[in-house]
């Protein structure tokens, strides 16, 4: 599990193991983008401020993924203890 926060709304979460963020942000309603919920589509991508991301999609560069710019967050998890993305 790692905590989750959203930079411009100031919102905290957990996203334990068994969900997505995309699942997590979803439940609190947010509106957000997305397609395949599989790593593939790229329709989910968001900007990633702090933390490394666990990249586990099949959309991103090798370049990209180093980058830690930017995550799908239907199937991507956190490396580290906490993720900041620019939501
Ligand atoms: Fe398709 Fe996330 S919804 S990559």
């Amino acid at each position: 599990a790692f905590d989750l926060v959203l930079a411009r709304s100031g919102k905290q979460f957990r996203v334990e193991p068994g969900e997505t963020i995309l699942e997590v942000l979803r439940r609190d309603g947010m509106n957000l983008e997305w397609s395949c919920c599989d790593g593939v589509c790229g329709t989910c991508e968001q900007v990633v401020l702090e933390g490394v991301p666990d990249h586990r999609d099949a959309v991103l560069s090798p370049e990209e993924r180093q980058a830690n710019s930017h995550m799908m967050i239907c199937v991507s998890r956190a490396l580290t203890p906490s993720l900041t993305l620019d939501l």
